[in-house]
């Protein structure tokens, strides 16, 4: 296992590029399974978690080639319809091969995705969704073993509890796109990755309307074939750069990010000083010298992510003044909370609120990754404290975070990998 040894309190400066997606990623290579046709995929980030779908396709049936960012899949003969537990188990994000499977094959048998540290994340609403379009589904010793003798459409309302499901949406979506006739998906995930989804399989032939809206009409054809495709860069990640810059007072500049997708935290930045604007194909930012706390609660794309909420609250631990941080994606995404307190924040829970008491310094220590973003958090916190802080457990960083030392050390942070 490694580490990341960070000598915080210096400042970034200079260009970062943006990887490709990561959760755009996944979805569309599962998708590349409604095909046996050639399917190259460009801008895919090299990443644990995109080894990990690459594996899971290969045991599958399908042929995958890696070069550089690009992937070409390709079919030599019939798939394999069991997605295996020990891949799907370390990567929830493989559920979203269980609509493509059953399309294409009519049977599928994929583990179930375990919860995590940051929720239970249940699969309701995927099975809800594929059994509306015919699909007989059992639960048989931590599988979800699936037959559709035929999907057809149907109208389906995906809504769950806390909002719109982004794989659910995905997976139901991926295997409308084989079924008879018009399906119909309300209170569809709008977020950009589903959206890139949906642009990829219109490119293979499906024929989907009110695409990057709650309503998705899909109409279902005979075959989709083979294409070359580009997917969207990585919102998240960009999100996590503008704010380690905003923690080190610095300003920095994005290159290949999409500012459209980052509008929930340009406008909550802009309330707490820091401004965050293109210029041509660049993002810039500017940070005041005071900044200002802001509270945040997230909520389904266009709202905050969820999966920036550990890196704004590494931010407003630093700022003065009082914070509240609610997340109504997961509720209980707060395993960042303890770690940063070892840092010296002065974070409590109140029920479902984080309240940030903002201090003037953070302190270096060993802290624990856990959760992807968590562990982003706690780069943010490592690079903005006095003092060293060794960040253990690096893998969960590496799951979504493509050169996360090389692109810091380009920014001038001095970091450093070191095995454990
Ligand atoms: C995707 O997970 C992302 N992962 C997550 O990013 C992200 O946090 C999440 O969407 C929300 O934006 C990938 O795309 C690979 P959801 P997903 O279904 O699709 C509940 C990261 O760090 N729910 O949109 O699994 C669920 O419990 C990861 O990159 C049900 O109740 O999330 C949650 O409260 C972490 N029933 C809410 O919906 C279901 O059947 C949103 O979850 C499915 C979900």
């Amino acid at each position: 296992m490694e580490k990341l040894i960070i000598e915080g309190a210096k400042p970034l400066k200079g260009e970062v590029t943006i990887s490709g997606s990561k959760n755009a990623a996944l979805p569309i290579m599962a998708a590349t399974l409604l095909t046996d046709e050639p399917c190259i995929l460009q801008n895919i980030p090299c990443l644990r978690d995109t080894w990990t779908m690459i594996e899971l396709l290969k045991s599958l049936g399908k042929t995958v080639v890696i070069d550089g960012n690009k992937i070409i899949i390709t079919s030599e003969g019939k798939l394999n319809h069991i997605a295996d537990y020990k891949l799907v188990s370390t990567m929830r994000g493989s559920f979203c091969v269980l609509g493509p499977l059953l399309a294409k094959l009519k049977k599928a048998q994929v583990s179930l995705p375990g919860g995590c540290v940051i929720g239970i994340r249940p699969v309701d609403l995927h099975l809800k969704g594929l059994k509306s379009l015919g699909a007989k589904i059992e639960v048989e010793n931590g599988y979800v073993v699936a037959k559709a003798r035929h999907f057809k459409g149907a109208h389906i309302y995906l809504g769950g509890v806390f909002g719109s499901s982004v794989l659910a949406t995905a997976n139901v979506l991926m295997a409308a796109t084989l079924a008879k006739g018009e399906t119909i998906i309300e209170a569809a995930a709008c977020e950009p990755e589903v959206e890139d989804l949906a642009n990829m399989l219109t490119a293979m032939g499906a024929k989907i309307k009110g695409i990057g809206s709650p309503r998705l009409t899909i109409t279902g054809v005979k075959k989709l074939r083979g294409l070359t495709y580009k997917i969207i860069p990585d919102r998240i990640e960009a999100g996590t750069y503008i704010l380690m810059a905003a923690a080190t007072k610095s300003s920095i500049t994005l290159k290949g990010a999409c500012y459209s997708h980052l509008m929930a935290l340009v406008d909550k930045l802009d309330q707490v000083g820091i401004k965050v604007y293109p210029e041509g194909s660049l993002i810039k930012m500017k940070c005041k010298k005071v900044l200002k706390p802001v509270s945040i609660t997230t909520y389904p794309y266009p709202g905050f992510p969820t999966d920036l909420q550990a890196q704004f609250m590494a931010l407003m631990a630093i700022v003065e003044g009082v914070s509240v941080i609610t997340d109504k994606v997961y509720p209980d995404r707060f395993i960042h909370i303890a770690e940063l307190n070892r840092m010296g924040a002065n974070i409590s829970r109140e029920g479902f609120n984080a309240i940030v008491q903002g201090v003037k310094v953070l302190h270096g220590a060993p802290v624990m990754a856990s959760d992807l973003r968590a562990s982003a958090a706690l780069v943010i916190a490592g690079l903005a404290a006095k003092g060293q802080t060794e960040i253990h457990r690096l893998y969960h960083l590496d799951r979504g975070y493509e050169n996360l030392d090389k692109k810091l050390t380009a920014l001038g942070a001095k970091v450093y990998r070191e095995r454990e």
